[in-house]
């Protein structure tokens, strides 16, 4: 499929910042996963516990098993970084297609790179595309799943819509992404602070607060919509990020290698998460299941 352009009357400023953040910040993540997956991960038994990977790619199996695939379904991947869920999903189903959407024209590329030499390349593509606006017709996907991809979106709303036109009827979008919980509840004065430098660092523009966007799901005509709130199951892969941090920082300076601005932007977003993570009150992590 031909490479696209975003849709120039719809491009905040939000799109150059994270496109700024990840043309500089991505070749760091390999640091956090060498399959460049750029999440979280899921503890689905005790023993994935120091096997980080092993994790990440459980979140992955884990919005598998909830898209409910059949045979030869065509699925997008909305907010894709390089690919690695599509990889993933290609390995775990033998039919399934995947088309990955990501703003970012290095991801695409850096992902294209990595899919030529994968099992399952004839099954993927990837799209050049803002995804509140993906050039692709109506009801064209019988699934699709975002992984900590819906949070940077300035228009929750127009996102959900826009998938639930991309979706068949009776299809499935699953999300997995950290979500506010009590929009009435104030801040402490330290969870205010991590969660507008977090915002600022990671180029979120809000994160979704889950009780409204259950109901803003259902008004943009889903019909069941399911939230499972996995915050211990995430912890776990949490828990890793100030070690990978240290290794991170340990091996630059012994090669002497400067951190650039948005290095050290997204350093600071994954120590202020761990902050808000400890707020149990205000954040958690949240795998949302929709049917169209
Ligand atoms: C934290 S990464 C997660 C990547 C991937 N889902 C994964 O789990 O490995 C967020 C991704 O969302 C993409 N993204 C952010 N805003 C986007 C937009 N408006 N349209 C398409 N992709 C977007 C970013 O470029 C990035 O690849």
């Amino acid at each position: 499929m031909k490479t696209v352009n975003t849709h120039p009357a719809s491009r905040p400023d939000i799109l150059e910042d994270i496109t700024r953040f990840y043309d500089e910040a991505t070749v760091d993540y390999a640091y956090w996963s060498e399959r460049m997956n750029m999440h979280y991960g899921y503890l689905k038994h005790w023993k994935q516990f120091f096997k980080r990977e092993d994790m990440l790619e459980q979140l992955t199996r884990e919005v598998a098993d909830r898209l409910q695939l059949t045979n030869d379904n065509h699925i997008l991947d909305l907010g894709c970084g390089t690919g690695a869920s599509a990889r993933t999903m290609t390995e775990l189903d033998s039919t399934v297609h995947v088309t990955g959407v990501n703003v970012v024209a290095s991801h695409v590329e850096q992902g294209k790179a990595l899919n030529r030499t994968h099992m399952g390349r004839s099954r993927m593509n990837l799209l050049h595309a803002d995804y509140h606006h993906v050039p692709l017709p109506n009801a064209v996907a019988d699934g699709a799943f975002a992984m900590e991809s819906m949070c940077h979106s300035y228009n929750k709303n127009l996102w959900l819509q826009e998938a639930h036109r991309l979706l068949k009827p009776g299809a499935r979008l699953v999300i997995t992404d950290c979500f506010l919980r009590n929009p009435h509840k104030p801040m402490n004065k330290l969870s205010k602070w991590a969660y507008n430098r977090f915002r600022i660092n990671w180029s979120v523009p809000h994160l979704a607060e889950i009780r409204l966007f259950e109901d803003m799901a259902k008004e943009v005509g889903f019909q069941e919509v399911k939230v499972e709130d996995v915050r211990w199951r995430v912890a776990p892969s949490v828990f890793h990020s100030p070690f990978v941090v240290g290794r991170f920082l340990w091996n630059r300076l012994i090669r002497r290698k400067h951190n650039g601005e948005q290095t050290v932007k997204n350093l600071k977003a994954v120590l202020l998460s761990i902050i808000l993570g400890l707020d149990r009150r205000n954040f958690s992590y949240y795998i949302v299941t929709l049917t169209r």
